[in-house]
């Protein structure tokens, strides 16, 4: 349990040190740690580059005192300290990425106080995934620190078969975004994979976006008591310089927060389905099943196309702002959600990932205008 700058901050210029000092102090003095968030950890773009002893440096505008001082800082209030890096040439962002330096960057982490690791799997020159993951799984081993380890590959090489071999979690879908749509595509997805998970390797459904204004507060509460009854990672990803009194109380729901933490370790699984209706459960320690009733119903969600011949889209959903009301194409069926299309699809297009060839459309079938 933790908190992530990525899906508040990104790489936006506002991911600098006082708002992390501050996020520490506020996960002290809004009870989160004391429920038992413990990680502060810093996403993708903090990179500077690299010094003539090939050693990552830190982006000296954003953190001028360094990590070591960020460490510092979050261990003195009790917290664990996190970051982030990538097993390709570059992070997703453009940023130095850890492929070649992984000896080197792990003995650097250790050397500044890290607690845990993101790696992720952007401009990786379609090396076979899993030794680039194990790679680092060796480099933070060789430290002698104890440094938790959070694969981040988005399932695309089915890493529930091996990452409890080579890390502490893996990410098992695609980014969740902050709609309702992302979240019950993901969650269909994840929820299948409930067997690879137990005490010591859990599968990662990706970080909240509780509080992040993108989903209703019934989708909120949904959100929340399915990542806990997954046993998913609980990462909060909002600003808690703004978050509301319902998210905080969400965040903190002891009972919730109790199922997440029962000492068995049981992922729920599908117990019952009809249509868009499904009934979760998961067995606990003291013999009971914790159930979570799921209404996967999607409110309206439409699909305009933006370049028929780029086949790009974007997805909305309500309020439809009102220029696009009469827009014919808003109405448009939506496109294929199969995970290979979704994988294919941000590595191309969201990413900007130039070494995917283009024409290796992996059996994906683009969803183009007619
Ligand atoms: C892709 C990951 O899935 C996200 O969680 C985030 O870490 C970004 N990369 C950062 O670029």
């Amino acid at each position: 349990m933790g908190w992530n700058s990525w899906n508040a901050f990104g790489i936006s210029p506002r991911l600098i040190e006082p708002i992390i000092e501050q996020t520490a102090d506020l996960m002290v003095s809004l009870g989160l740690r004391d429920a038992g968030y413990r990680y502060l950890n810093i996403d993708d773009g903090w990179q500077g580059e690299r010094d003539s002893d090939s050693r990552i440096t830190v982006d000296a505008q954003r953190f001028p005192s360094g990590f070591k001082h960020l460490a510092d800082y979050a261990h003195a209030k009790g917290l664990l300290f996190g970051l982030y890096s990538d097993a390709g040439t570059h992070t997703c962002g453009g940023k130095e990425g850890s492929l070649g330096y992984e000896d080197i960057d792990a003995r650097t982490y250790a050397d500044w106080g890290v607690d845990y690791l993101k790696y992720d799997n952007c401009f990786n020159r379609f090396l076979p995934i899993r030794p680039r993951f194990e790679k680092m799984r060796d480099a933070l081993n060789a430290t002698g620190r104890p440094i938790f380890y959070s694969l981040c590959e988005w399932g695309v090489d089915d890493v529930w078969e091996w990452g409890a071999s080579v890390g502490n979690s893996w990410r098992v879908t695609d980014d969740l975004m902050d709609h309702w749509d992302s979240l019950a595509h993901n969650a269909d997805d994840a929820s299948q994979l409930h067997q690879h998970a137990g005490p010591g390797s859990w599968n990662d459904w990706d970080m909240l976006q509780v509080g992040n204004g993108g989903l209703r507060w019934i989708e909120e509460q949904a959100h929340f008591a399915m990542w806990c009854l997954s046993k998913s990672p609980l990462v909060i990803g909002t600003d808690l310089r703004k978050i509301s009194p319902d998210a905080l109380a969400l965040l903190k729901n002891e009972e919730l927060i109790a199922v997440h933490q029962d000492p068995l370790g049981k992922a729920a699984r599908l117990a019952w389905h009809k249509g868009p209706y499904r009934v979760f459960s998961a067995p606990l320690a003291d013999g009971s099943v914790a159930v979570v009733i799921w209404n996967r119903h999607t409110h309206f969600n439409a699909y305009f196309y933006d370049d028929g011949s780029q086949c790009n889209y974007t997805t909305a959903t309500f309020p439809i702002p009102k220029k696009l009301m009469n827009h014919t194409e808003y109405f448009k069926p939506p496109p294929d959600h199969h995970p290979h299309t979704r994988r294919r699809r941000r590595l191309q297009d969201e990413r900007g990932d130039t070494s995917v060839p283009p024409d290796d459309t992996n059996g994906w079938d683009p969803p183009c205008k007619d």
